[in-house]
């Protein structure tokens, strides 16, 4: 089995009945976070996916190039099981969020248009290299399997973290490979975080402030806890940027392998 294994995955996506937006661990700041990363990667993952392919021919490592593929094949899972899930979430009705995920979409068609190879690669990079960390600490925390997580939500995302974590080094490798130039990654890392970022709080935001009508305050995302989140990622965004980051150094926990068997054994196909 190759350590980057593609999984073709089904997950039950809850009904318009069935849908509360407080799905991870009853908590809004974590509910509305991870709802919106979710809209994110729909867009992200195939941008992902349309920048490698253009710089596939550039790769003349064979075992790298398999991985680059490899990636892209478990990204293209990604955001389809995203997008399934993505349904129940609009359904919910959200003023302005259809159009801020369009804003997200003309984004990323601007940056396949109008920017370089090493702007995209980078940006991936960028991405991938502070998901890796996010991916190693959810997982760790037990928050996919909180009681007051909803089953369909953690398992999706349990699924989707684990596959970031096998494939943690791809996109720094291709990067390094391709172009090598610390000062730009570092650069890229603060671009595409600060883009993620604005536009999960934007997400976020919006989601809140049309639930806590319907669902009652503990909807309501307070500045204390805002402030804890964007302060609980920024050891791991500065760390992305240091000049000896590498994600081959990460320690990974032993249940990592076993987590990848459970999901491999959970899969519809595998390749
Ligand atoms: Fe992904
Ligand atoms: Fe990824």
């Amino acid at each position: 089995m190759h350590p980057i294994t593609v999984r073709e995955m089904k997950f039950a996506v809850p009904s318009a009945d069935e849908f509360h937006p407080l799905c991870v661990a009853g908590s809004s700041v974590l509910s509305y976070t991870l709802l919106a990363t979710g809209l994110y990667v729909a867009y992200l993952e195939p941008f992902f996916v349309k920048s490698l392919r253009r710089v596939m021919d550039q790769i003349r490592d064979e075992a790298l190039r398999e991985d680059a593929d490899r990636f892209s094949r478990q990204e293209a899972q990604h955001y389809r099981r995203h997008m399934d899930f993505n349904k129940a979430v609009f359904r919910h009705g959200y003023p302005g969020l259809e159009q801020r995920v369009e804003m997200l979409r003309r984004d990323f068609e601007g940056f396949l248009g109008n920017r370089s190879d090493r702007f995209r690669i980078g940006y991936i990079e960028g991405f991938e290299s502070f998901t890796t960390q996010f991916a190693l600490r959810t997982l760790a925390s037990g928050l996919y399997d909180h009681r007051h997580t909803v089953r369909a939500v953690g398992d999706l995302f349990k699924w989707h973290m684990l596959e970031e974590v096998e494939h943690r080094n791809v996109a720094f490798d291709v990067y390094e490979h391709l172009y090598g130039d610390y000062l730009y990654r570092a650069r890229m890392c603060w671009v595409s975080q600060h883009h993620m970022f604005r536009f999960i709080a934007d997400c976020a935001g919006l989601m809140s402030s049309a639930d806590v009508a319907r669902h009652g305050v503990r909807c309501r995302i307070t500045v204390r806890q805002r402030a804890l989140i964007a302060t609980s990622r920024l050891g791991m965004r500065a760390r992305t940027m240091l000049p000896g980051y590498t994600p081959h150094k990460h320690a990974i926990p032993s249940n990592i392998a076993e987590l990848s068997a459970h999901f491999t054994q959970l899969a519809q196909r595998i390749h």
